[in-house]
């Protein structure tokens, strides 16, 4: 009789579920791995072989047919180790042992020890749709395991351990997760309150948080660019639990999971440099990873020294800062994943970082300062709601004694706009403000008689564009989201018109 082993596999995101048969024939003792296995999936024999051995496990004699099903799905990775082991154990040692509700990941070590994969929270969230109640892990898998709802995790450090769980010897403890520690409070890397002066750029950052803006710092070299865009995750909404389990995927698969980290809870902050390649920011590769502005997903981006990245890999931003995903295509397959993110950059407005500087004299040719600029996309720069300039702070100023407001008390605000806007637009399928397209800002942005003079003028003087009007617009928007106001004022646009051109001597484009 041939029984079957569940396990599951990974594609891109998602898992899905695979059954492992076991036959066992006469022949020469070898063991042949079907069902479209990728090169680590056929050495699992030699890693079995040798851990059966260590352990004194009865293999079946002769030759062993080892199934993955469905045979017509790519199979990847080392994490079959433990299930084919299993299936060819389930003849003999657990011939009574009841398994059709259980599932089995791991990658063993030929001493039988199990080693953990990436991905195992996809995999577990795959295993509990396809009906398993119980799922067996390597150890340090077992943490991000225990989130998903409905499943009894357990994780064993070797086979030996699981044997002598399932065969009833010595039990194993379950993994369970805490809900309630979801709610703790944690602490943002940066706080807005350790931030002194700097106060158009946190009203910047404010604005920005509340309406999904993205964001351009401009600004001399230590200004406090980088630690303005650190304390942003900090201000941001609170994730909820579907938002964290889809960032912890993303991580997961990664493999980028701290040891007994079970959920993300903080919204990520991703920094890649500018020499990062283009498969390492926008995901790819043989066995598909996801990239930077994947990790980035529900949190912030940051594209420090933005005129130092190659212009190819500020290409790959543009569809999913327009489709909030990337896809990922090759000659045999497709591929999406989430890439939900804010954008912040930051640069020097030249290239010795002192241009338009009262505190140091820039040297750059004004030829250079224009090419230096010029490095950055229109098209990019067009999603860029927000530029603003950063200036270098006084002696007075970085030591001033009063605390600014926290990051709790920024997010309270940013919450609150964000909840009114989500109102705006339930019908339409938009979330904020800044992802608002052209024809809904005409049609969903109102504003009153003394905000429609300023807009005009502003139009005029500042030789705006359809496109700027539409920015500016938004931008007023969330000012007056940020107050609560229903319709957009006068303020409101000046405010938005004063971040929209106090950088201008940088942007005029
Ligand atoms: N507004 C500020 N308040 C407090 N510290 C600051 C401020 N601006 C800069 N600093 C200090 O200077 C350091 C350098 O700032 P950084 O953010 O790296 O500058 P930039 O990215 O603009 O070059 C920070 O780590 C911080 O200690
Ligand atoms: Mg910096």
């Amino acid at each position: 009789m041939i029984r079957k082993i569940h396990s599951a596999a990974l594609w891109g995101l998602d898992g899905f579920a695979v059954t492992v048969e076991c036959y066992a024939g006469p022949g020469l003792p070898r063991m042949e791995i079907i069902g479209l296995p990728d090169t680590a999936v056929k050495e699992s024999q030699e890693r079995i072989w040798a851990a059966a051995m260590s352990l004194k496990l009865p293999l079946p004699r002769g030759r062993i047919t080892v199934n993955l099903a469905p045979a017509d799905r790519k199979k990847q990775g080392s994490g079959f180790d433990l299930p084919i082991l299993l299936s060819a154990l389930a003849g003999t040692l657990l011939a009574g042992t009841e398994l059709s509700d259980a599932f089995f990941i791991g990658e063993l070590g030929l001493d039988g020890s199990l080693r953990g994969g990436n991905g195992a929270l996809c995999l577990a969230l795959a295993a509990r749709d396809a009906g398993a109640k119980r799922l067996f892990v390597p150890k340090e898998n077992a943490a991000e395991c225990s989130v998903v709802d409905g499943l009894c995790v357990y994780g064993a450090e070797s086979v030996s351990e699981l044997l002598d769980h399932l065969l009833g010897t010595k039990k194993i403890e379950q993994v369970t997760f805490d809900r309630e520690r979801i709610l703790e409070n944690s602490r943002p890397a940066v706080d807005f309150k350790d931030i002194k002066g700097q106060e158009l750029a946190k009203r910047a950052a404010e604005i920005a948080a509340a309406g999904g803006h993205n964001l351009l710092l401009a600004g001399p070299p230590g200004s406090g660019k980088s630690m303005l865009a650190k304390a942003i995750p900090g201000i941001l909404p609170r994730m909820d639990f579907e938002e964290m389990l889809e960032t912890t995927k993303i991580h997961s698969i990664a493999g980028m999971l701290r040891e007994g980290e079970a959920l993300i809870r903080e919204r990520p902050f991703r920094s890649p440099h500018h020499t990062m390649s283009f498969v390492g920011l926008a995901g790819g590769g043989a066995s598909p990873q996801p990239g930077e502005i994947s990790l980035a997903h529900n949190g912030v981006l940051f594209l420090d020294e933005l005129p130092e990245f190659e212009k190819r890999s500020l290409e790959v931003l543009r569809q999913p800062l327009e489709d909030r995903q990337v896809t990922i295509t090759r000659a045999a397959w497709k591929l999406t994943f989430p890439s939900d993110f804010m954008l912040v950059c930051a640069m020097n407005p030249c290239p010795c970082g002192y241009f338009g500087s009262d505190q140091k004299k820039c040297t750059c040719t004004p030829v250079a300062i224009e090419r230096y600029l010029g490095k950055i996309s229109g098209p990019l720069l067009d999603r860029i709601d927000i530029r603003i300039e950063v200036p270098a702070l006084s002696f007075e100023e970085l030591n001033a004694r009063q605390a600014g407001e926290s990051s709790e008390e920024v997010r309270a605000r940013v919450d609150r706009a964000r909840q009114i806007a989500a109102e705006r637009y339930k019908d339409y399928g938009v979330r904020c403000n800044g992802a608002l397209s052209g024809a809904l800002t005409k049609k969903l942005c109102r504003y009153d008689d003394k905000a429609e003079a300023v807009l005009r003028s502003s139009f005029v003087s500042r030789h705006m564009s359809a496109r700027g009007l539409d920015r500016i617009l938004r931008l007023s928007r969330t000012i007056a989201d940020l107050e609560g106001a229903e319709l957009i004022g006068e303020a409101h646009v000046l405010e938005a018109v004063q971040f929209r051109f106090s950088s201008e001597k940088f942007f005029n484009r």
